[in-house]
C-alpha cells in the first residue's frame, strides 16, 4: 500500500469524555491519499466501476456546551473501484465554518446541545445558529461528489476523483439545502427540500443534470417542522409534515426542543415540477420517519417504504453515562424502535393505507438506485447495536415473498451504511453487491468490504485494508464511473 499524507488539519480537541468520541465514534484527524491497497481475504472484483463516498462527524475543537455527534465536521472518505483495483482517500469539507474554525483555533459555534446564543458568529439553516458542518449526507449529481447538512445549509462540492474541495453549489436556495438530496439517476436530477423556522417553513425543489436549478417551490406547512428525509417516483415528489418537531413554547426562549404532538402524520404528494397549489396531503398514522427507501406509483396509488418510529420520544437511556442519557436515548434505535413500513396513498380517494413490513428494529435502508421511484424488490436495511448508534448487521428483504436474509457482524466490528453496487451489466435488480467501510475495535483498523447480494448470508467477498482507522458517521453513496461521466443512467 502507498500512502501520501497530507499536512494535518489544527485539532485542538482535549476533552473526550464523551460517549461519542470513544471507539469507532473516536476522532480522528489525518487526510491521506492511498493506492495499491492490501486485500485482507478475497478478491476485488473486476466487474464493478465507481465510487463508495461516506460522510462522517469529526469533533475538531473543544465544544461550546454540550457536544451532539452530528455536530462534528464532515469528513469524506471514498475507495474507487475500477478493473479490480482500489484506490482511497478522505478529506475534510472545507466549509465556511471548519475554514473559519482553523483560522480561530477554536470552536466558533455551539451545537444542537449548547444553550441558546452560545455561538459566536451567525449560524446557518434551520437552527439558525449552528455551524453547517456538512457531515451528514453524500451524494454524487452532475459529476461532482456533493456533501449537505440536516439542519440545512449549503450544498458543498469535491471532485469525485480527488477530493478536492470545490466550493459552493452556486444553486442552493437562500434557506439552504436539507440533507437527504434525492438523486434519480434516470433522469440525472437531484430533488431537495428545505425548512426554516420563517413561513413557508419549507421549500422544495429541483436541479437538473447540468447542476441548474431549474424549479424551486414553497410547501407552505402549519409552522417550523423538522423533516429528515423525503421520496420520489417516476411522477411525484413526496414530503413530510410529521408531528415530532420542535415546541414552540420552547422555541420562543431560544430552546430547540423536540417534541410529538399530537395530531396524525401527513405525507405531501406533488408532481416533480409541480407548485404548492398541486400539493395533496395524506394523513396517517403518527410518528417520525428519519428515512424513506424507495417509492413508487402501481395502479391510483402512491407506494412508499420507510422506517416507521414506534417510539419518537424515547426518554432518557438507563444506565447511559452521566449527563449523556436523553442523548443516547434519542441514538439508541432500539429505543426509538423503526420498523419497516409501507404506506400507499390512493390518488383516487384520498385515503392511506400502511403496513408493517417487518418488526425487527431496522433503518438506513438502501436498495438499487437504478430502480429508484419504480417498482422494485429488493431492500436492504442497516441493524444497530442496542445501546449505540453503530450498525453491526445488515437484513436483506425480498419485499415481494416477504423473505429476508441476515448478516451479523462479529463483535467488536462496525458497518457504515452500505449502498447497493450494481454489478457492471447486472440483469437482475440484486446483482451485486453491498460496500460498506468496516472499523474494528478489536484491531483498532478499518477496511472496506462488499458482499454479494445473492450470496448474502456467506458474508463479504472481499476484505480490504484502509490505510488509517476511521470514525464512525451517517450517511454514504455509491456512484459508478459511467454515472459520474455522463450524468444520467439508462433505466433497466
Ligand atoms: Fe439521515
Amino acid at each position: 500500500m502507498q500512502v501520501e499524507q497530507l499536512p494535518l488539519i489544527i485539532s485542538t480537541l482535549t476533552d473526550l469524555e464523551h460517549p461519542y468520541m470513544q471507539g469507532a465514534w473516536a476522532p480522528m484527524y489525518g487526510e491521506v491519499n492511498a493506492t495499491d491497497l492490501e486485500v485482507i481475504e478475497g478478491t476485488i472484483p473486476t466487474d464493478i466501476d465507481g465510487i463508495y463516498v461516506r460522510n462522517t462527524e469529526i469533533p475538531v475543537h473543544d465544544p461550546i456546551g454540550r457536544y451532539h455527534p452530528f455536530d462534528g465536521d464532515g469528513m469524506l472518505h471514498l475507495i474507487s473501484f475500477r478493473q479490480g483495483q482500489a484506490e482511497y482517500r478522505n478529506r475534510f469539507v472545507r466549509t465556511r465554518g471548519f475554514e473559519a474554525e482553523q483560522e480561530a483555533g477554536r470552536s466558533l459555534w455551539g451545537g444542537l446541545m449548547a444553550p441558546p446564543g452560545a455561538s459566536l458568529r451567525p449560524g446557518w439553516g434551520a437552527h439558525e445558529g449552528l455551524k453547517d458542518s456538512s457531515s451528514t449526507d453524500v451524494v454524487v449529481h452532475a459529476g461532482k461528489v456533493v456533501s449537505t447538512f440536516y439542519q440545512c445549509g449549503e450544498a458543498y462540492l469535491l471532485d469525485p476523483n480527488t477530493l478536492e474541495n470545490q466550493g459552493l453549489a452556486g444553486w442552493a436556495p437562500i434557506d439552504g439545502v436539507s440533507a437527504h438530496t434525492k438523486v434519480d439517476e434516470a433522469t440525472g436530477e437531484m430533488l431537495f427540500f428545505n425548512y426554516s423556522k420563517h413561513a413557508p417553513y419549507m421549500h422544495y425543489g429541483v436541479v437538473d443534470r447540468h447542476g441548474k436549478l431549474v424549479h424551486y417551490v414553497p410547501v407552505p406547512v402549519p409552522g417550523p417542522r423538522l423533516p429528515h428525509d423525503m421520496a420520489f417516483t417516476r411522477n411525484y415528489a413526496i414530503l413530510n409534515d410529521l408531528p415530532l418537531h420542535w415546541d414552540l413554547e420552547a422555541l420562543k426562549g431560544g430552546f430547540h426542543a423536540t417534541r410529538m404532538h399530537d395530531r396524525p402524520s401527513r405525507f405531501g404528494i406533488l408532481p416533480r415540477r409541480g407548485n404548492g397549489r398541486d400539493i395533496r396531503w395524506f394523513e396517517a398514522a403518527p410518528t417520525y420517519v428519519l428515512h424513506f427507501l424507495n417509492a413508487y406509483e402501481e395502479g391510483d396509488e402512491v407506494v412508499m417504504d420507510g422506517y416507521f418510529q414506534e417510539n419518537p420520544e424515547p426518554g432518557p437511556m438507563r444506565d447511559a453515562p452521566r449527563g449523556f442519557a436523553h442523548l443516547m436515548g434519542f441514538l439508541d434505535q432500539h429505543m426509538t424502535r423503526p420498523r419497516l413500513h409501507r404506506w400507499r396513498f390512493n390518488l383516487k380517494t384520498g385515503t392511506t393505507t400502511e403496513q408493517r413490513l417487518d418488526e425487527r428494529t431496522l433503518e438506513f435502508g438502501m436498495y438499487n438506485q437504478r430502480y429508484a421511484g419504480r417498482p422494485y424488490r429488493y431492500a436492504y436495511s442497516a441493524v444497530a447495536k442496542p445501546g449505540w448508534f453503530l450498525f453491526d448487521g445488515f437484513v436483506k428483504h425480498d419485499l415481494v415473498s416477504g423473505q429476508s436474509w441476515s448478516l451479523q457482524l462479529a463483535e467488536g466490528r462496525y458497518a457504515s451504511e452500505a449502498p447497493f453496487v450494481p454489478r457492471i451489466d447486472a440483469k437482475d435488480e440484486d446483482d451485486g453487491y453491498l460496500v460498506s467501510f468496516i472499523i474494528d475495535e478489536n484491531t483498532q483498523t478499518s477496511e472496506c468490504v462488499l458482499i454479494d447480494c445473492r450470496r448474502f448470508e456467506e458474508g463479504p467477498v472481499v476484505r480490504i485494508a484502509l490505510p488509517h482507522k476511521i470514525s464512525s458517521g451517517t450517511h454514504s453513496c455509491w456512484a459508478d464511473r459511467r454515472f459520474i461521466r455522463d450524468g444520467v443512467l439508462a433505466p433497466p
